[in-house]
């Protein structure tokens, strides 16, 4: 029964747009309609600033690494973490509560990968932060450290591997739009 419940629980967690209720919160425009119209927190930041953005970010992260936790503590079979994990990045993709249209669920990877591997988890975290500070393009730390997400799962032997493989694909395809944009060379900053 909880094989089912948990990853339910983590698609319906995942679902929470915490950027486009952080923006209500904030009395802050819909991040769906402006600048790169993604729910996320580099277009939180873009609204908002700091204090907007990192609560999105902490949300979903949380999000994402409580029901893989929760997964882990309840001491459920392998496959089960690893659908929580997939189901909660899902949720935020297409979320439930938001007519299917969320983000592209970096934070929630990183939330995800933070419970199951969390040295790697952090390491990802730092590149990610020092890629935006040297360049301030949110989209190529995320690829950049999406991408590297599985070659280090995969050096360190990490039975999270395809789990975390997926995931790094989907988000890699999210990030389809930001990709055409580089292309062009008129991809927004922070
Ligand atoms: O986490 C999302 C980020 O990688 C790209 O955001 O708003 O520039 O599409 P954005």
């Amino acid at each position: 029964m909880l094989a089912v419940l948990l990853p339910v629980l983590a698609y319906y967690l995942g679902s929470v747009c915490s950027a486009i209720l952080i923006c209500r919160l904030w009395r802050l425009p819909d991040p769906r309609s402006v600048g790169s119209e993604n729910p996320g927190t580099t277009n939180v930041y873009r609204l908002g600033g700091k204090w907007p953005a990192l609560a999105t970010f902490v949300f979903d992260m949380l999000k994402g690494m409580l029901p893989v936790l929760l997964a882990i503590y309840l001491q459920q079979p392998e496959l089960v973490v690893a659908l929580c994990a997939v189901f909660a990045c899902l949720g935020h993709i297409f979320p439930l509560f938001f007519g299917f249209k969320g983000g592209k669920a970096v934070a929630t990877a990183f939330g995800v990968i933070l419970a199951l591997e969390w040295i790697m988890g952090l390491a990802l975290i730092i590149v990610w932060l020092a890629i935006m500070k040297k360049l301030r393009i949110s989209s190529v730390a995320a690829i950049v450290t999406v991408c590297l997400a599985p070659i280090l799962a995969f050096a360190i032997s990490s039975p999270w591997f395809m789990s975390i493989t997926l995931m790094s694909c989907t988000i890699v395809l999210r990030h389809l739009p930001n990709i055409r944009r580089l292309w062009d060379g008129n991809e927004l900053g922070t």
